[in-house]
């Protein structure tokens, strides 16, 4: 594996989970697999968890570790081609890519979404032309459309969760926010869940459709109690319309997750990517329940990280 965007770059996703499985017992096992090498992670937007876990991740693996966060330690970029760059913008992506290929074996990056272009966001323009002119394996730490790192981790702690003959039933469930966010982690869930062993419903009110790159073939509901009937997981997640890019459209009733929503589902355990908007998204009780896998999912980001660099240690050195 030299690129890992998405699940489709994984050759087997059960392979690699039970590699991740194997790490999160023996984490320091590896170290020799990154010695002399270099991991750099590229931000161009915030981030706690990806930062930190794909640092430890590296750190590890026996890997040196260096961090940038693009606009504010380095230089503004410019990602059209063929434009005078007498504007805000120093530097074009094809040589910042470039002299970083020189400086790291491996790379991580992440580009949000524009949410003002959809052709744009959905072509993956960033992260392509990341790839393209720098030259070496590139991990995605959240790009326009994807967060498989956070998907990776969210499959392992349904795996940790779930000892039953029977496949669990997984919902991916809106939840309100006060600003548009990504469509990144809903596609990347679902992606993920499609490609595991698991009864998967996405909830969501109208006008909050995913694109259907992601959704074919799965059900998909605006009756959010008739999704959460009998579920194992609830997975709560905002994201902004696709159809009407990047907009918010006027919702009817209420999406918060509370307890009260809750006693209709088979007990089911609460998953959020983090951060979270508490009491808007999902109620402070259930986040701080005993059903509550939050942190254990935040953990998991090490272990789903570690696994990830791994694969890539062993398949391109
Ligand atoms: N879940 C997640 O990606 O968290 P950060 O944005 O803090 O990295």
């Amino acid at each position: 594996m030299k690129y890992f965007t998405s699940v489709h770059d994984v050759k087997s996703v059960e392979q690699m989970l039970q590699d991740a499985l194997a790490l999160k017992k023996n984490p320091l096992g590896f170290q020799h697999l990154g010695k002399g090498k270099t991991l750099g992670l590229v931000f161009l937007n915030q981030s706690l968890r990806t930062r930190l876990s794909t640092q430890k991740a590296g750190n590890n693996l026996g890997m040196n570790v260096i961090a940038l966060n693009v606009g504010q330690e380095s230089w503004t970029w410019e990602f059209d081609d063929n434009v005078v760059m007498n504007g805000a913008k120093v530097e074009h992506i094809k040589d910042a890519a470039a002299v970083m290929g020189q400086y790291c074996d491996v790379i991580g990056i992440r580009c949000f979404p524009s949410l003002t272009s959809r052709e744009d966001d959905y072509n993956e323009k960033v992260i392509n032309q990341f790839i393209k002119y720098c030259r070496v394996p590139v991990v995605s730490l959240e790009s326009a459309t994807r967060h498989p790192l956070q998907s990776f981790a969210d499959l392992i702690t349904i795996t940790e969760n779930w000892n039953k003959p029977s496949k669990p039933k997984v919902v991916l469930s809106w939840g309100h926010h006060i600003k548009p966010l990504p469509q990144s982690v809903a596609n990347s869930f679902t992606e993920w869940m499609r490609n595991a062993d698991v009864d998967f419903v996405v909830t969501h009110p109208e006008g909050y459709e995913l694109s259907t790159e992601f959704t074919q073939g799965v059900k998909v509901t605006h009756n959010q109690d008739e999704a959460l009937r009998g579920a194992d997981f609830v997975y709560v997640k905002n994201w902004s319309s696709f159809e009407d890019y990047g907009q918010t459209p006027a919702v009817s009733g209420d999406w918060l997750l509370t307890p009260e929503r809750m006693q209709i589902t088979n007990n089911a355990k609460v998953m959020h990517c983090l951060p979270v908007r508490r009491n808007l998204e999902v109620s402070d009780s259930l986040l701080d329940g005993e059903n509550s896998l939050i942190l254990q999912q935040a953990d998991n980001r090490l272990y789903a990280a570690q696994a990830v660099l791994k694969e890539i240690l062993e398949t391109n050195f």
